[in-house]
């Protein structure tokens, strides 16, 4: 088991664009496997690459809401391919953002294409739970974040916040 150390709002790389993957090699899967046991060392739903400071595009999902029954879900360049006119509105955190919790608006059906941890190419579409973290774990493949989502005041509010508490643990000595 190996949790990694998560990257937290304001560092920089959450804003670059991840890289696809062309051949899934011994590191590939090795950080698909740290993925997994990152998000559910910090009961998250989702995690993507980019969060442990890997720019590759690699997400990985579970939203049972059962732990004895875990549903691992694994994507390798995502792609969006359909977006239904009809939105829903989550709650949404983000292990990324730390004690921060938004009212986000997306479109409630997607349609995606990607490839399996096995190397297969699939297609699949969804809507729900599984629809939201989907395009919220694909933003963070490219830079995106739920912050993004507001009023520059609001946004630049919570930057500031959390800017502040990170430095408050630092101590020089
Ligand atoms: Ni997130």
């Amino acid at each position: 088991m190996s949790v990694k150390e998560l990257i937290t709002v304001p560092d920089d790389i959450l804003r670059k664009i991840s890289e696809p993957i062309n051949t899934l090699q011994v590191n590939e899967k090795k950080l698909i496997k740290d993925l997994f046991d990152t998000m559910y060392h910090h009961n998250g739903i989702g995690l993507a690459a980019v969060q442990v400071g890997i720019l590759k595009r690699i997400i990985v999902l579970d939203v049972s809401k059962n732990d004895n029954e875990k549903k691992p879900l694994c994507f390798i360049n995502p792609e969006i391919k359909k977006l239904s006119k009809k939105m829903s509105t989550y709650e949404e955190g983000c292990l990324s953002i730390p004690n921060t919790f938004l009212e986000i608006e997306r479109p409630e059906i997607c349609t995606l294409s990607y490839i399996d941890e096995n190397g297969d190419k699939k297609e699949m579409e969804c809507d729900g739970l599984l629809s939201t973290c989907l395009q919220h774990e694909i933003n963070h493949l490219d830079g995106k974040l739920i912050i993004d989502y507001l009023s520059k005041i609001k946004k630049d509010l919570i930057i500031k916040k959390l800017s502040k508490q990170k430095t408050s643990n630092r101590v020089i000595v």
